[in-house]
């Protein structure tokens, strides 16, 4: 089938690249030329596990291309994919001025029928407002033809994106067409496997299926830290606690690690557009106010712990930072804890020293100039002289490090985990002051 993806952010690229490779013909359009140019050349923009190896295949191919011409790209696909974003404008609402700009730039096009998917994550009544904006815009030019839009929400999760979207959990798909219906089945059949993944409803159930989602995990998440903040208040630890509640199906293992805090581009921004949503139309989303404000706290755990360690006076000390991302296997640093530790750390007048083992490039884009960071080549480089090891991102590679070597490297035996990685008691013994997130405030050396 012929398949156009407007926007080559993460949705989109990774959405048409496994939509090539098993077989369709997809046609990338974006604004930014020089995006499309590195992908001509095999540069992809965003590090995703399984990523460059299908986009550059099925570009040698034929069967991905990348242009910035939209009229080519109208005219090529039956099928009109929207996967441009839809940042947050100043009250947390979601914009939605580059999808509105996608379907008028589709209907000034088209020729011939198109089904239109909103595949960016957009409010409750988008799906309307693209319609009506392709409405508009046929009327304008005097046009009459066939159109259907339909909400079709990704559920990709960043460091897993390819898998996910080769193996999806469940295709939602928000239409009331039988032909759409007919179409989308036959384009998803090659990731319909085993057992029938599509889901199909009403388009503002899909698009608000997908906000239901993701706020429902953050709310996970937001829990899990009030009862870890809880724990270590009442001398529990909560990684026993979150084994002793997840051994419960009800509940499950998965989503209730408590840490420093969610990130990244879905969660924070969701959850703050369904508070808008709900604000809107006159009700108080008590709930996702509550995991909204929990989770700010939340980021500012790791640098209060330091303070209070430090005496309140973390002036001219050196931080070392391991993790940098807003969590494992990216090295995206929307709304990272990362970055609310190091601002609150240099408001202080603390210096940073920082590894990740992806996101430095993203760091020194993002800190570039700065005096107090510097990006270090290594996670042991980054502990040089130091005054404490801060731990933000749970990446493998920080599980079972040299303690020996981290004591030597430090100049205090002292280590704020955010993200739980080792045992209290062990760390203990090893002779660190070891703050984690609910476990006890600080277990120390000498208790
Ligand atoms: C999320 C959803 O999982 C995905 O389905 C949706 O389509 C987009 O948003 P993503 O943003 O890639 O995906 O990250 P995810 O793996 O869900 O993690 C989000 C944040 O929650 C990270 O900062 C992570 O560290 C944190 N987290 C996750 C916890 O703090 N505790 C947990 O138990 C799980």
């Amino acid at each position: 089938m012929k398949v156009t993806v407007f926007g080559i952010g993460y949705v989109g690229l990774v959405q048409a690249a496994v939509l090539a490779e098993v077989g369709h013909d997809v046609c990338c359009v974006d604004v930014d030329a020089q995006k499309v140019e590195n992908l001509k050349q095999g540069i992809i923009p965003i590090y995703e596990p399984g990523l460059t190896p299908i986009v550059k295949s099925n570009y040698e191919e034929g069967r991905l291309q990348f242009t910035t011409d939209a009229k080519m790209a109208v005219e090529f696909g039956e099928i009109q994919f929207i996967a441009v974003g839809t940042p947050p404008d100043e009250d947390g609402s979601a914009d939605l001025k580059y999808v509105l700009a996608v379907a008028e730039t589709i209907a000034t096009h088209m020729q011939d029928p198109k089904i239109i998917i909103d595949k960016s994550t957009v409010p409750v009544g988008t799906g309307d407002k693209v319609s009506a904006k392709v409405a508009e815009t046929l009327a304008n030019r005097g046009a009459e033809i066939d159109y259907q839009v339909v909400s079709n929400p990704e559920f990709l999760k960043e460091g897993a994106a390819v898998s996910d979207c080769m193996r999806p959990d469940r295709i939602v798909i928000g239409t009331d067409s039988d032909h759409v219906k007919d179409v989308i089945t036959e384009l998803y059949a090659p990731f319909n496997r085993n057992h029938d993944r599509i889901i199909f409803m009403d388009i503002r159930s899909a698009e608000l299926t997908k906000y239901a989602a993701n706020c429902m995990l953050a709310t996970k998440i937001s829990f899990m830290n009030e009862m870890a903040n809880i724990a270590e208040m009442v001398g529990a630890d909560i990684e026993q606690v979150r084994n002793g509640i997840g051994s419960d199906e009800r509940i499950g293992y998965h989503f209730i690690y408590p840490g420093c805090g969610y990130g990244g581009s879905c969660f924070p921004k969701d959850v703050q557009a369904l508070v808008k949503t709900s604000e809107q139309i006159g009700y108080d989303s008590k709930i996702l106010k509550a995991v909204e404000a929990v989770n700010d706290k939340q980021k500012s755990k790791l640098p209060e712990l330091i303070k209070r360690h430090f005496g309140d006076d973390v002036a001219g000390k050196t931080v070392a930072l391991w993790g940098l991302s807003f969590k494992p296997k990216t090295d995206d640093m929307r709304e990272a804890s990362s970055r609310v530790l190091m601002e609150t750390l240099w408001a202080a007048g603390a210096k940073v020293q920082a590894f990740d083992p992806e996101a430095m490039e993203e760091t020194q884009r993002i800190y570039g100039s700065r005096t107090d960071l510097a990006l270090m080549g290594t996670k042991e480089a980054a502990l040089n002289g130091a005054d404490a090891l801060v731990i933000c991102t749970e990446w493998q590679s920080f599980r079972a490090p040299d303690f020996d070597l981290i004591k030597s490297e430090l100049n205090e035996a002292v280590i704020f985990d955010g993200r739980n990685l080792y045992d209290p008691q062990r760390m203990a013994d090893r002779g660190f002051d070891y703050y984690a997130i609910g476990r006890g405030l600080s277990i120390k050396q000498s208790t």
